[in-house]
């Protein structure tokens, strides 16, 4: 089985009545490979987690688990384990009857139910919880316990639809950490929908961009964040300023970049690039070094408009002569702190800079 993929996803196209929600969505996971869906609202991620699980037929296309086409095969004998944003629990059945629930729905013997869901609940560490209720549990043990359960029927592929979405910040995080660990230690392929980029960029082997039913960016995610192939993929992954500006010259490697009068830039040459061009400059927060005004070779100098202290860094929004904002995310450790008004200088390297044609709106 080693030479066929655990989860193919081949060219599903999908429509409701005269709305095309899926165009030509591909990808493909090999096993225990944790695949993300990411993008906005409305973009086709449901609907995709729906064909593969089998709620959903696709107009076309076809979905295979390890290589056997599952179209034919109706969702409960698909192998699948699917923990949703709400976990559904019985509740007036303990969290181990709960666990156990399909187990036993599939006539499982009891000695060997019972082996099963201390298993589970050992793996999400909520073994000594087994005989509580639900309504005694925390939303994130709830969520633990929603996860033990899919994980009984040692399925295939793990299919979760935005799972934390009902939790607050700082519960999410920690989940976020311990459904990888979980996925890992079991070795599951996954495919995991979330809207939240920076809950895919942490957690993922793969993120999969969507944007109105096609994808627009597929990669691991450091790939994602650092080359973004789009206005859109910069924008959706991960934090940018957006700059509109002019290529001056080209020459080389390089173009020469005007964002305003008093401000240009060089950055790398696209083939696109042509003199005159109008073009989208995005960098990210992280790659913008301050110091101070006057004191280093490059032209970018701007004045201090915003500085918020956020934990161990410090995010400053500086203004260009020409109004447009950069935002940068200084070390707080850093000696050089500027306060609100301080005239500064910007120091980007230049691969740092990321450079798009202007889109046509939507
Ligand atoms: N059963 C259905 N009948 C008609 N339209 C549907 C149906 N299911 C989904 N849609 C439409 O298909 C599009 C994609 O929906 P989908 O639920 O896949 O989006 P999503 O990416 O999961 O969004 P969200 O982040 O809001 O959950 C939406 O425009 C939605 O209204
Ligand atoms: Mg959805």
């Amino acid at each position: 089985m080693s030479d066929c993929m655990s989860l193919e996803i081949l060219n599903l196209r999908k429509s409701f009545g005269a709305a095309t929600v899926l165009s030509d969505i591909s990808m493909s996971a090999g096993r225990g490979e944790f695949i993300s869906l990411v993008g906005p609202s409305g973009c086709g991620k449901t609907t995709t987690l729906n064909i593969v699980a089998g709620f959903e037929a696709p107009d076309v296309g076809d979905v295979k688990i390890d290589g056997v086409s599952m179209l034919g095969t109706p969702s409960y004998r698909r192998k699948l384990g699917m923990v949703f944003q709400s976990h559904a629990l019985f509740p007036h059945m303990t969290i181990a009857e709960n666990v156990g629930f399909g187990l036993a729905m599939q006539h499982v013997p009891k000695p060997e139910v019972a082996e099963r869901v201390g298993e589970a609940l050992a793996m999400v560490k909520l073994g000594a919880l087994a005989d509580r209720y639900p309504r005694q549990l925390s939303g994130g043990q709830q969520q633990r316990v929603g996860i033990a359960r899919a994980l009984t029927v040692r399925p295939k592929v793990l299919l979760m639809d935005e799972p934390l979405s009902s939790l607050d910040a700082k519960l999410r995080r920690e989940m976020q950490v311990e459904i990888r660990r979980i996925q890992q230690e079991v070795g599951i392929t996954t495919l995991y929908v979330t809207h939240d980029q920076e809950e895919a960029l942490t957690m993922s082997d793969c993120i999969v961009l969507m944007n109105r039913g096609h994808i627009e960016q597929a990669g691991r995610p450091e790939e994602l964040y650092k080359a973004p192939k789009s206005l859109f993929a910069a924008s959706f992954i991960g934090e940018s300023s957006f700059l509109d500006a002019n290529v001056e010259a080209l020459s080389g490697e390089a173009a020469l970049v005007r964002i305003d009068p008093a401000t240009q830039v060089e950055i790398a040459r696209a083939p696109w690039m042509h003199p005159n061009a109008r073009l989208q400059l995005a960098v990210r927060p992280q790659s913008v070094g301050i110091r101070s005004a006057g004191a280093g070779e490059g032209s970018i100098e701007g004045v201090v408009v915003s500085r918020a202290f956020v934990g161990s860094v410090i995010r400053y929004v500086i203004t260009l002569p020409g109004g447009q904002e950069v935002q940068a995310q200084p070390s707080a450790q850093q000696d050089f702190l500027p306060e609100i008004g301080d005239r500064v200088g910007l120091s980007i390297e230049r691969p740092r800079w990321m450079a798009f044609a202007p889109e046509k709106a939507p």
